[in-house]
This record gives structure tokens, sequence and C-alpha cells, in this order.
């Protein structure tokens, strides 16, 4: 029964066995391997959002085109500014920056391009929350205040693409 028990997949997915392992790292803590791992996930997603505002720029259309370019170049510059923030990062912890890029979901149409930046943003807070806890739990005080003001930046962000949805008619 207790063999049955470990297969048995929960709400999420998890069977108990993998529960049981997780609790195990998460008693252990995370390791400074699992932060770089983490800022390199970070780090590829931070490219998938400098492609994908590049090309919403060019592609946006219709009377307020202009705006809407203005907007999505706007942003190129903090997401970049993250890449090199995370990179280095990644660099003084000893490891080594990714050449991965997170994939880039591309439209046309000008309302799902906010809807699908705004997905993006949301996780970016997600994410930034997630490792500056383990930054926390490894000691690293500057690097969990550092991804706290990434915390900031992407929020603006999130919020600033709310502005542009709310009342949006099709
Ligand atoms: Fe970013
Ligand atoms: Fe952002």
């Amino acid at each position: 029964m207790a063999k049955a028990e470990g297969k048995k997949k929960g709400g999420t997915g998890r069977t108990k066995d993998d529960e049981r392992a997780a609790a195990g790292r998460a008693k252990a803590g995370p390791s400074k391997r699992d932060l770089i791992a983490g800022l390199n996930e970070d780090l590829s997603w931070e490219f998938g959002a400098v492609i994908a505002y590049r090309l919403f720029a060019s592609l946006c259309s219709g009377p307020y085109r202009q705006e809407m370019r203005q907007f999505f170049e706007a942003e190129i510059p903090d997401e970049l500014q993250h890449t090199q923030f995370l990179a280095d990062k990644i660099v003084a912890l000893g490891g080594h920056p990714t050449t991965s890029v997170a994939p880039v979901e591309i439209t046309t149409d000008n309302r799902r391009m906010f809807e699908l930046s705004l997905k993006t943003e949301r996780s970016a807070v997600r994410r930034y929350h997630e490792r500056a806890a383990q930054a926390d739990a490894l000691g690293e005080t500057g690097l969990r205040i550092q991804l706290e003001n990434l915390i900031v930046d992407e929020t603006t962000h999130a919020e600033e693409i709310e502005r542009f949805l709310t009342n949006w008619k099709r």
C-alpha cells in the first residue's frame, strides 16, 4: 500500500515520493549550483524578452502603431540591463552564462502582444521572488537585494502593460 501511495499522483502531478524528495532538498537548502542554474534560467527568459519586444515593436500595426512601437522599444534597454546583471553575476559566482533563449511566442495581433508580454512579466516577478529566496538562504544578501530591484522593474513593466489592456475593446 505504501508503495502504491508513492506512485499516486496528487493535484500537482507529483508523486508522494517526489514530494518527499523535494521536502528533503528544501530542508538541505539550495546549493550555489541551484542558484547559478536558476540565474541562467532567468537569463534565458530575459534574452527571450528582448527578442519579443524587438519583434512586437516591428510587428504592431494600425492607427496606434507609433505609440505601441515606442512602448515596446522602451522596454528593451531595461531587459538588456537585466541580461547584463545576470550574466555578470553568474560569472562572479563561478558559473557559465547560458546562450539558450526561452521559447518566444510571436503574434501579429496587437492585443495578444500585450497579453503575452503581461504573462512573461508576471512570470519574471515569480521567478525573481524564488531567486531572491534562494540567494537569501545562501547568505547572498547583496544579490537578494539586487533581485528585489528586478522585482520592482518587472512589476512596473507588468503594471504598464495592464494599463494598455484596461478597457481595450476588440
Ligand atoms: Fe527583465
Ligand atoms: Fe520586464
